[in-house]
């Protein structure tokens, strides 16, 4: 795939009100296809985690290709149905599900809950029962694997407050045996996001083996094993690594993951399916020379894109106005955004290609966790996107 940017498309951001986030339509479909391509090889579900992104037009181009829906709250439940995902394709996830948000999930009939708690799962039971409904359970099982990534999004710890921890799984079982309203699925897993070290997912499938054999020995049959997503992508080499390497992630749950004729594996990607093809653009307003730096001051902020502030993340920032003009020259700046708190900076002693008043520059990587997470803080006016496919 080649660069997100050239001149002709950033003449056509010219003149459009700023910030904004772009998306890369071409590349989404070539993500997503990559995708579909290495999962159906071993006939694996796919869902997406909504979480992630639920721009309108990501999610149609997520549903057209086939993939479910992984949501975390009725929000996202009722964006996937208004979506035209079907309710067999619906996922609902998270620790804290109110009454209101399972009935909606119940009135919907969707695939499954993913239950985090035997207080959760008798909570379903209850309001199951008094639709006369039967609910269908997976149990997300905390496997205490270290994802070996940023500690803020590592979930599959004893000390993370996600899943049921392996203390608790006899309880869960004698409270599925008592529970009329509930159908078991299976179990499912997730240890976090953004990892790269593909060892990570080879221990999950070793934890996943050892805990669907000890369902089964209590004669719960598992038919689902859903292994939750978390596969990173490259934030420093946007262009050169455009599309994540579905083919090795998938590969690895196929040679490590026991999976038997009747069951199923299901998958929740957020970030690799999205991140890559959304850059926030934002326009230099201002340029200040400090005594130890330079800063650049732009018009999108911490509320635009929280993740630098938030988690210190990286974003590769790069000032797109002269992509033709290779002889200027770059220097150093701390890029910081106008929200009134020290945080809001995305990047400190970034290389750009030297700024002034009006130059419009990309934060790539931008399309996970981006839009979804931003904020009112300051008053601001909200997230507005522009699409390749509509310039
Ligand atoms: N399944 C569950 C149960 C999850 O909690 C998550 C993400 C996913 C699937 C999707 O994970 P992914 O494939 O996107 O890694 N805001 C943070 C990331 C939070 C992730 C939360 N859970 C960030 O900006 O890095």
């Amino acid at each position: 795939m080649g660069k997100m940017f050239n001149s002709a498309i950033v003449e056509k951001f010219v003149g459009k009100e700023t910030p904004f986030y772009y998306y890369d339509m071409g590349l989404l479909q070539q993500t997503l296809k990559s995708c579909k391509d290495a999962s159906s090889k071993y006939g694996f579900h796919v869902h997406f985690a909504v979480k992630s992104n639920f721009n309108k037009r990501v999610l149609s181009a997520i549903k057209e290709i086939g993939f479910g829906a992984d949501c975390v709250s009725g929000g996202e439940v009722s964006r996937a149905i208004e979506t035209g995902f079907t309710n067999n394709d619906i996922v609902f996830a998270g620790v804290g599900k109110s009454d209101a948000e399972i009935n909606l999930a119940l009135d919907n009939d969707i695939f499954c809950f993913n239950v985090e708690s035997v207080h959760e799962l008798e909570v379903i039971n209850e309001l199951a029962g008094k639709k006369g409904k039967k609910a269908s359970v997976a149990i997300r099982v905390n496997p205490n694997v270290d994802a070996h990534t940023h500690h803020y999004i590592t979930t599959g710890l004893d000390e993370n407050k996600f899943g049921v921890n392996s203390w608790d799984l006899p309880k869960i079982v004698d409270t599925l045996k008592a529970s009329e309203n509930i159908k078991f699925l299976g179990v499912h897993f997730h240890v976090g996001s953004q990892i790269t070290d593909m060892n990570v997912f080879k221990s999950l499938c070793v934890k996943v083996n050892e805990i669907q054999q000890w369902f089964e020995e209590r004669g719960v049959t598992v038919k689902v094993l859903n292994v939750g997503g978390g596969l990173g992508v490259d934030y420093h080499h946007p262009d050169e690594h455009s599309v994540a390497d579905f083919e090795t992630y998938f590969k690895i749950f196929n040679d490590f993951l026991e999976v038997k004729p009747h069951q199923e594996v299901h998958f929740e990607l957020g970030r690799a399916l999205v991140a890559q093809s959304a850059s926030l653009i934002t326009k230099v307003l201002y340029l200040k020379h400090g005594i130890k730096k330079d800063f650049v001051v732009v018009d999108a902020g911490m509320t635009e894109l929280m993740r630098p502030a938030l988690y210190q993340a990286y974003h590769k920032i790069e000032n797109i106005s002269y992509l033709d003009d290779q002889t200027k020259a770059t220097k150093p700046y701390d890029v910081v955004g106008p929200i009134c708190e020290s945080s809001d900076c995305f990047g400190k002693e970034v290389e750009l290609v030297e700024a002034s008043r009006g130059d419009l520059i990309a934060l790539r990587t931008a399309g996970a966790y981006g839009e979804v997470m931003a904020s009112f803080y300051n008053l601001r006016p909200g997230i507005r996107s522009v699409y390749s496919d509509e310039l």
